[in-house]
């Protein structure tokens, strides 16, 4: 090696799963990274990198880190390909078919990207999900770290459902729903079949694509290394059980929080440049700025999921009976099929203009931390949970699908800072949880989510846990360069 090469920094590669959630966390670990003064190579779908340009302060963000750069590659799926809703599950298989191969074909390519200034990869970072980075890392000698962006709860379910179908627990019946799951450490007494996974919700123990994600989680294990997006106090009984299996196990989140204190540290400002693929609406905070302080419940269900107008329905007439203010994000593919404005009962509409406000897509992270919203009700993707957390604003969780079943338990019953209402979104149901949540039991949810908030913010900051696993996990990175 030559003497300039000796000089010149670490260079990971990062490549997540081409939705809004997993890039979320991966780029906030980029821009850790790269205040660490790492080279970083981000891989984005074709797909996202266009929106991603198009719609946010993207360019000026990474334009403060002169380390990093993104390269495209494709997802495989058509552009019309909704990539929401309950097709948004075509993605991973698409990628490991598509931009699997690619991807090896791109990496021997580009001489792993290495450039004038910039070593060959010396690492690489990806999300759990991609077997294929591990192939490869195993063929060309690479070490290897996996991501999951979802919660350690989350995962640890997942990463056990091969135990709970040992145990014949699944497949389970409709009437068996509320009882307790037996065969997960750590979740005795309050997991219910209901609370799994929603993969684990088959006719059939043997379901292939049941097999294919517990294949697919079970591989983690040949990374060198496991990266997480939570923080010790928030799910310690959990992570014992984890590091059991995977002793080199960094938690370093939440993410939000962590770059914010990071981006502070550096003086390059605290606030969290917004990555994202919608176009975000900052009227939304004018109209919070005229609220109360938290009378407002914040309505929004990630950046997959999707409705029937039967739901959609529901959830607003639900709203309205609650008489409490609202701000709902309505995505443009929110809705399966129909167009939002198909005959809306007048007086939902009517009821929106005076106590609600609706965007397509928020800045959510300031609307969180905003003063007048002072609950949330959301499909408990692991991201929003984070970023609600760190805020101290209580969540009613309506899951969707994957971890969020298992996020929305902890939600309710290990952290008891908000209401579960899986399964059911009936008018009255939704009525009753926002008002039990905004006005009966306000201040016993708000007092736990506040204390939760303080350890968030600790974990992250000079000497907390988080904080001191970013150090380690930095130079365990470093240790990789010869
Ligand atoms: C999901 C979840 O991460 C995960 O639980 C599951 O395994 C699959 O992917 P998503 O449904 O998008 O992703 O939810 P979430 O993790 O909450 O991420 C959404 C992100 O979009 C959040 O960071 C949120 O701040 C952001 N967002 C959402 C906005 O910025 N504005 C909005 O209006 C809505």
């Amino acid at each position: 090696m030559c003497s300039k090469e000796a000089k010149l920094p670490p260079h990971v590669l990062i490549f997540p799963l081409p939705a809004q959630g997993h890039m979320n966390s991966m780029l906030q670990l980029a821009q850790l990274l790269c205040l660490s003064d790492f080279h970083v190579t981000f891989i984005v779908s074709e797909f996202n990198h266009s929106r991603l340009l198009k719609h946010t302060g993207t360019r000026s963000t990474f334009a403060r880190y002169p380390g990093f750069q993104f390269q495209t590659i494709p997802d495989g799926l058509p552009d019309d390909h909704p990539r929401s809703g309950r097709r948004a599950t075509d993605i991973i298989p698409s990628v490991l078919k598509i931009s699997g191969p690619y991807f090896e074909k791109m990496m021997v390519e580009k001489d792993l990207f290495a450039s004038a200034g910039r070593r060959p990869v010396t690492c690489i970072i990806a999300d759990g999900w991609l077997s294929f980075a591990a192939d490869f890392a195993e063929e060309n000698g690479i070490p290897l770290i996996y991501f999951r962006t979802a919660s350690a709860c989350g995962f640890w379910a997942y990463y056990c459902t091969i135990q709970v179908i040992e145990a014949n627990e699944i497949p389970f019946r409709e009437n068996e729903m509320d009882e307790l799951v037996r065969s997960i450490p750590g979740m005795e007494g309050f997991l219910r079949y209901r609370d799994l996974p929603s993969i684990c919700r088959v006719n059939d123990a043997k379901d292939p694509s049941l097999w294919h994600r517990i294949t697919l989680t079970r591989q983690i294990v040949r990374a060198k290394a496991v990266i997480m997006n939570t923080f010790e106090d928030l799910e310690q009984p959990i992570l014992s059980n984890i590091l059991k299996h995977m002793p080199r196990l960094y938690t370093i989140g939440p993410g939000t929080a962590h770059l914010k204190s990071r981006l502070g540290e550096n003086n390059v400002g605290a606030s969290v440049p917004s990555v994202s693929i919608w176009a975000e609406d900052q009227s939304c905070i004018n109209w919070l700025n005229a609220q109360k302080p938290n009378s407002v419940i914040y309505v929004s269900f990630g950046s997959l999921t999707a409705v029937t107008r039967e739901q959609l329905l529901e959830f607003w007439h639900g709203l309205v009976n609650s008489q409490q203010r609202f701000l709902w994000v309505m995505r443009p593919d929110f809705i399966i099929g129909k167009d939002m404005d198909e005959s809306i009962p007048p007086e939902l509409e009517k009821i929106t203009k005076e106590n609600g406000y609706m965007v397509e897509w928020a800045p959510q992270e300031e609307v969180l931390n905003h003063p007048a919203v002072g609950g949330f009700l959301t499909h408990s993707g692991w991201n929003s949970t984070l970023e609600s957390i760190v805020a101290g604003v209580p969540m009613i969780c309506w899951p969707y699908f994957a971890d969020q079943q298992v996020n929305s338990r902890f939600v309710s019953e290990v952290w008891k800072i908000g209401l579960d209402i899986k399964d059911s979104c009936e008018r009255v149901v939704i009525e009753n949880a926002v008002r039990e949540l905004m006005e009966a039991r306000k201040d016993e949810f708000l007092e736990r989510a506040s204390h939760l908030a303080k350890m968030a913010r600790m974990a992250v900051s000079e000497g907390g846990s988080s904080c001191r696993n970013f150090n380690d996990l930095v130079e365990y990175i470093e240790s990789f360069v010869v």
